[in-house]
């Protein structure tokens, strides 16, 4: 793909990436190379992060897709971008936790980190950075008008189908997916599954309990040891088919 230039209009920019019209109805997503933690605290360049998550990105709603669970991707653009049909994103961050860790485990010290989770379980946190995406008790985004009654299980459900895709694919590449975040968006037939889905956005740890998320930049504060393991993510994970 030739450089973006600076026709392109920006339409969002968030920690890490921008969003660009393309056409009717569609974006670029354009992922930065740099790697923040501790809401921010902590900031460095990683060269390179921003191709290795467009492109796992890429594969991972190519995943989805071949489990029917339709997302916002329409092709990966090479490099850092990646294609996507513009749809109105609900204001909420969708968890699913396998095991415990994180700030599930701060806010009940009743379990210990790794305790499997059966059934997993699924949070709904609002999408506010300045109020750190506060925790919801499940019905007030109904209250909030946010989501319909009926809406509530079908985001479940979906977080649900999404964590069986997700895990199967990992656990066959030796890797346990701890818990990740989504994002959902309306169309006029449902929901779909929108932004990203790399090592920022999800824990994978192997059997030794290595980490291949960004627990590794938060621990080490290395970027080369980051993208090491972002590059060993790519690799076990596959290079996305379908370009643009
Ligand atoms: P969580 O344990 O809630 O927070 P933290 O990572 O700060 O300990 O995170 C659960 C999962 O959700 C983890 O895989 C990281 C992901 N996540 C995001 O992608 N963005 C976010 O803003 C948050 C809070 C979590």
């Amino acid at each position: 793909m030739a450089p973006l230039s600076g026709a392109l209009r920006l339409l969002y920019e968030g920690k890490s990436k921008r969003i660009y019209a393309a056409g009717p109805g569609e974006a670029l997503m354009v992922f930065k190379d740099e790697v923040t933690a501790f809401n921010g605290r902590y900031r460095d360049e990683a060269p390179g992060k921003g191709a290795y998550s467009a492109a796992l990105t890429s594969r991972m709603f190519e995943l989805l897709e071949s489990y029917g669970i339709k997302t916002h991707y329409i092709c990966y653009a090479g490099g850092n971008a990646v294609k996507i049909r513009l749809a109105d994103v609900i204001p909420l961050e969708v968890i699913v936790r396998n095991y415990v860790y994180g700030s599930m485990k701060k806010r009940l010290p009743l379990l210990k980190e790794m305790d499997k989770l059966e059934p997993p379980v699924v949070e709904l946190h609002y999408k506010d950075d300045r109020l750190g995406d506060p925790l919801l008790h499940p019905r007030d985004p109904v209250a909030a008008g946010i989501l319909a009654e009926d809406e509530l299980n079908a985001i479940e459900d979906l977080a649900l189908r999404v964590n069986n895709a997700l895990s199967s694919f990992w656990r066959d590449r030796g890797l346990t997916l701890v818990d990740f975040k989504i994002e959902v968006a309306r169309d006029n037939s449902g929901f779909m599954v929108v932004d990203e889905i790399t090592g920022d956005t999800m824990r994978l740890i192997d059997p030794e309990g290595r980490h291949y998320d960004k627990e590794v930049y938060r621990r080490t504060r290395s970027t080369e040891l980051l993208l090491q393991s972002y590059v060993r993510l790519l690799e076990a994970a596959g290079n996305p088919s379908r370009r643009c």
